[in-house]
């Protein structure tokens, strides 16, 4: 009980500094997509010079688990040198930024172009 209180007084003290908590999509497409790029493809200087994983394949996705992603963004690492992020972020932002990572390969985040009618044939 006290612990909560003590994390409530803490996370109220940190969104008085920053107005309002960012949500993950605005902390991702400032804090991660200077790589990633907002839409995790990684076709970024930075995601070019580090060899960047492609967060937009599911097939890619699929090779690591939450967890790994949650300890690679926190200590950073991976075969690729990524940066740790724990003295940029607290423990609490992490995952919601690694589920949103998830979200950039889900077919359903991004509707297709072609969502109208069936292009006639030739
Ligand atoms: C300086 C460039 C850079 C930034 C900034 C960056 N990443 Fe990465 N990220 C990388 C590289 C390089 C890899 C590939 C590492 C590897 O070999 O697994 C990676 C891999 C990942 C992976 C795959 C993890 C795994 O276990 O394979 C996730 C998820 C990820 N990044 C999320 C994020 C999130 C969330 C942020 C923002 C907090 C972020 N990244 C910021 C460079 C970056």
């Amino acid at each position: 009980m006290h612990r909560f209180v003590f994390v409530a007084a803490a996370v109220g003290a940190l969104s008085a500094d920053q107005a309002r908590a960012d949500t993950p999509q605005e902390s991702f497409d400032r804090t991660c997509a200077t790589c990633h790029d907002k839409d995790g493809k990684g076709n970024t200087k930075m995601g070019k010079k580090f060899g960047i994983i492609d967060l937009s394949s599911a097939a890619v996705q699929a090779k690591f688990t939450d967890e790994a992603a949650i300890k690679q963004v926190t200590e950073g690492g991976g075969e690729k040198w990524m940066p740790a992020f724990k003295n940029k972020l607290s423990p609490e932002e992490i995952p919601p930024l690694v589920a949103y990572a998830r979200v950039l390969a889900a077919p359903a985040a991004s509707p297709p172009a072609d969502a109208g009618p069936a292009a006639p044939k030739k």
